[in-house]
């Protein structure tokens, strides 16, 4: 039996309610971080979920560089500064935040824990931040939306192509989701070399005897298997409805993505279909940037998909001051890849993001202990960033600027002419 750890924010052990399960497995002393959530998460999930998670594309440079990019940039403080009240919230397309930090869509998620995206979005909500549920998702977009207390956004592939999508817009509408995520870097899926090495395609969908080789990697995690037979073993997309099919069995869609690229002329017809705010994902250069705003984009995500798709871009944080510089004024910028401190969000605010997504901090909570352990990955992140501020003697998120960090001099952007 572990012992109860007593983290902040987390109940105690001595004359207090039950613990929420999974609780206790990320409790201080043994979570004190989101490198310590990646180490349970490992230990917890068979290997090929694991490196599903965890790796990236092809020989994985973009992947390693979002993170190392971080230490390029270095702080700027102002000493003897009292701070009484730290203002962490801030507003995105409308919504206020408790920090700058929105959860990035994660696809599959309910194969790392069977609470999979109601668990994260629960525990966006309760930590006061948004939720964007991937099309990749196994529940029904309905009971994640029911599940969040706080804001949902949804994020698309045209999977199936225009009718689907179009079907699972207006569920998301009238489900209340608040903004649509279109992203824009996946015209196929990338080459991430992990996964049929472990036989992903084989374990999710193939012969019984073809999942032979690969068997022994998830018999040695007997209770995610558990959990996984007993939640009904591998879903399916429950909002990739096929006309006169239903959901989209899950191992049809690496080759459904193949052929639902997505074009600047869908974005138009996107405009028609979705009224509220559209939130282009996948934008690495300003030029991309100003075209998202000229079909309506109300925000970007400056975003390499963390890694997944073509390796060798630039990391995210790079990239993101030459947008920032060309539609800062016009849309709001946002950026994921590589964070994993709340020192990295309050860098990538310093640079001129609004807020940040997180995406593998909180899916190695997620996979750790479910909702407790996407809750204790953003506890960890909102702390962070609170005495990140103190440390720098800024009182407030909108008043970092620039002025708080030194980034390289080879930092240097050229405007196209
Ligand atoms: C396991 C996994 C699945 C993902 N699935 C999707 C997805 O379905 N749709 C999408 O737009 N991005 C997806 N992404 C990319 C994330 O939304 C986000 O851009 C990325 O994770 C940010 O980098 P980080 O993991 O370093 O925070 C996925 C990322 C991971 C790690």
């Amino acid at each position: 039996m572990e012992e109860c750890g007593s983290a902040p924010g987390l109940p105690g052990p001595r004359n207090q309610p039950a613990m929420p399960k999974g609780l206790r497995t990320v409790a201080s002393p043994r979570v004190i971080n989101i490198e310590d959530l990646r180490r349970l998460a490992r230990r917890r999930l068979p290997k090929v979920i694991f490196d599903y998670v965890d790796g990236g594309a092809e020989g994985e440079v973009t992947l390693r560089e979002n993170c190392r990019v971080f230490d390029d940039v270095t702080f700027r403080p102002r000493q003897a500064v009292a701070i009484s009240t730290c203002e962490l919230s801030t507003r995105v397309l409308g919504l206020n935040l408790s920090f700058p930090a929105i959860l990035a869509p994660v696809g599959y998620s309910r194969l790392m824990h069977p609470g999979g995206e109601v668990a994260a979005a629960a525990a966006a909500g309760s930590a006061g931040i948004a939720y964007t549920l991937s099309t990749i998702s196994g529940h029904k977009l309905e009971n994640v939306r029911a599940a969040s207390p706080g804001p949902v956004w949804y994020q698309l592939y045209l999977v199936g192509g225009r009718q689907v999508a179009e079907a699972a817009i207006e569920r998301a509408r009238r489900a209340g989701f608040s903004a649509l995520v279109v992203t824009i870097d996946t015209p196929v899926a990338g080459m991430r070399e992990r996964d049929p090495r472990n036989g992903i395609k084989e374990l999710l969908g193939g012969s019984a005897v073809a999942k032979i080789p690969f068997l022994p990697q998830i018999l040695a995690h007997p209770a995610w298997l558990a959990a996984f037979l007993l939640d009904g073993g591998v879903p399916n997309l429950e909002n990739i409805v096929i006309p006169g099919k239903g959901p989209m069995p899950l191992m049809d869609v690496t080759a459904a993505l193949a052929s639902a690229v997505v074009t600047w002329e869908d974005l138009r017809w996107l405009r028609q279909v979705w009224r509220g705010p559209i939130v282009v994902k996948g934008v690495l250069t300003g030029d991309d940037a100003k075209r998202a705003v000229e079909e309506g984009a109300a925000a970007v995500v400056v975003s390499n998909h963390g890694g997944r798709q073509l390796d060798g871009v630039s990391s995210s944080l790079r990239a993101l001051p030459e947008v920032v510089a060309a539609i800062g004024d016009q849309a709001e910028v946002l950026m994921d890849g590589g964070v994993r401190r709340g020192s990295d969000i309050v860098k990538a605010i310093s640079l001129g993001a609004r807020a940040v997504l997180v995406g593998r901090a909180y899916a190695y909570g997620l996979a750790a202990a479910g909702q407790a352990g996407v809750a204790r990955a953003l506890e960890i992140l909102r702390d962070d960033v609170e005495r990140t501020l103190r440390l720098l003697g800024c009182p407030s998120t909108s008043l970092l600027n620039a002025s708080y960090v030194d980034v390289p001099a080879s930092w240097r952007w050229k405007a196209s002419p």
